[in-house]
């Protein structure tokens, strides 16, 4: 069946009554896969998680103002959307819900998410405010598609770990799944992004990757730390934003004496691009 595509609640309802989706017994369940489009290769692995866990999927492409800080890449972000509508087909999507501007965020709105301290951390030290834009708009695309599912990437591993506490924090009745982050062949993570380096940059963006696969290889947090950032100081052209080992849940350091599994995770511009990336260690 091909994609409906809704823009507004009303187009969202339409869609699930046609495909006999709801909460009664014997209806289907639904699962989101939350995105601002110009889909790759990660997000397409996404897809397919989502549609082993539910009878239906739904895609949202929405570039999320609320989440760019006042010098990010908002207005240049990538927007292909009738590629990525090929894409959703191809992977057997239902429904992509695809709102406007205006539709998601009135003028005179007043009430927000705050992702409290964990959103201050971290990737939220260097975007401030980012976290509290992102759950915002989460927490919207939750209620208006309703899904049973959503499903987020641990590329994104602090969004995700935010996802989760809003989830706890303010009970909302939807499973969250973390799937494993798509790399091209030589290492490097999928991301919209890659679309802004040129040639020379991509292969200096390697660097990010590697830093992290030769981090995992040791397992006490200083040597784990050491390793990777002697990869990212053996090359120009990286300015490096944080490069921490940190609790999965918390975003807090992990220690000398932390067992578990731990995050490495690394934020470093390349060029006018800024890529995130990073790999969980068993400690
Ligand atoms: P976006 O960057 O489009 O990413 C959408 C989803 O794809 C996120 O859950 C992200 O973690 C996941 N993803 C991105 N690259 C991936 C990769 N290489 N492998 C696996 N998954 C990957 O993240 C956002 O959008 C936004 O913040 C959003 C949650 C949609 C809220 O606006």
């Amino acid at each position: 069946m091909d994609v409906i595509v809704a823009g507004d609640r009303a187009g969202l309802l339409k869609a699930k009554r046609t495909l006999g989706i709801g909460a009664a017994s014997g209806e289907g369940t639904l699962a989101l896969v939350p995105t601002m489009g110009a889909l790759h290769k990660g997000h397409r692995s996404l897809m397919r998680l989502a549609r082993e866990r539910a009878d239906h999927v739904a895609v949202s492409i929405f570039v999320n103002p609320l989440q760019f800080g006042p010098n990010e890449d908002f207005s240049r972000y990538p927007r292909t959307f009738d590629v990525d509508l090929e894409a959703c087909a191809d992977e057997g999507v239902s429904i992509v819900f695809a709102p406007s501007a205006e539709d998601m965020y009135a003028q005179d709105r007043q009430v927000s998410v705050s992702a409290g301290k964990m959103g201050t951390v971290v990737e939220g030290a260097f975007r401030p405010g980012h976290f509290d834009g992102v759950l915002t708009v989460v927490l919207k695309l939750f209620n208006l598609v309703q899904p049973d599912v959503a499903v987020f990437g641990r590329k994104d591993a602090q969004q995700l770990a935010m996802i989760r506490r809003m989830v706890t924090d303010l009970n909302l009745p939807i499973s969250i799944v973390g799937a494993p982050t798509a790399r091209e062949a030589d290492g490097l993570a999928l991301s919209s992004r890659n679309r802004y380096l040129s040639p020379h940059e991509r292969h200096t963006a390697l660097a990010l990757s590697r830093a992290l696969f030769a981090g995992a290889e040791r397992r006490a947090p200083k040597e784990i730390l050491g390793a990777a950032r002697a990869v990212l100081e053996g090359e120009s052209g990286i300015s490096l934003d944080y490069l921490v080992l940190v609790d999965p849940a918390t975003f807090t350091e992990a220690g000398e004496d932390y067992e578990g599994e731990a995050i490495l995770a690394v934020a470093a511009r390349v060029g006018s691009t800024r890529l995130i990336d990073n790999v969980t260690i068993s400690l």
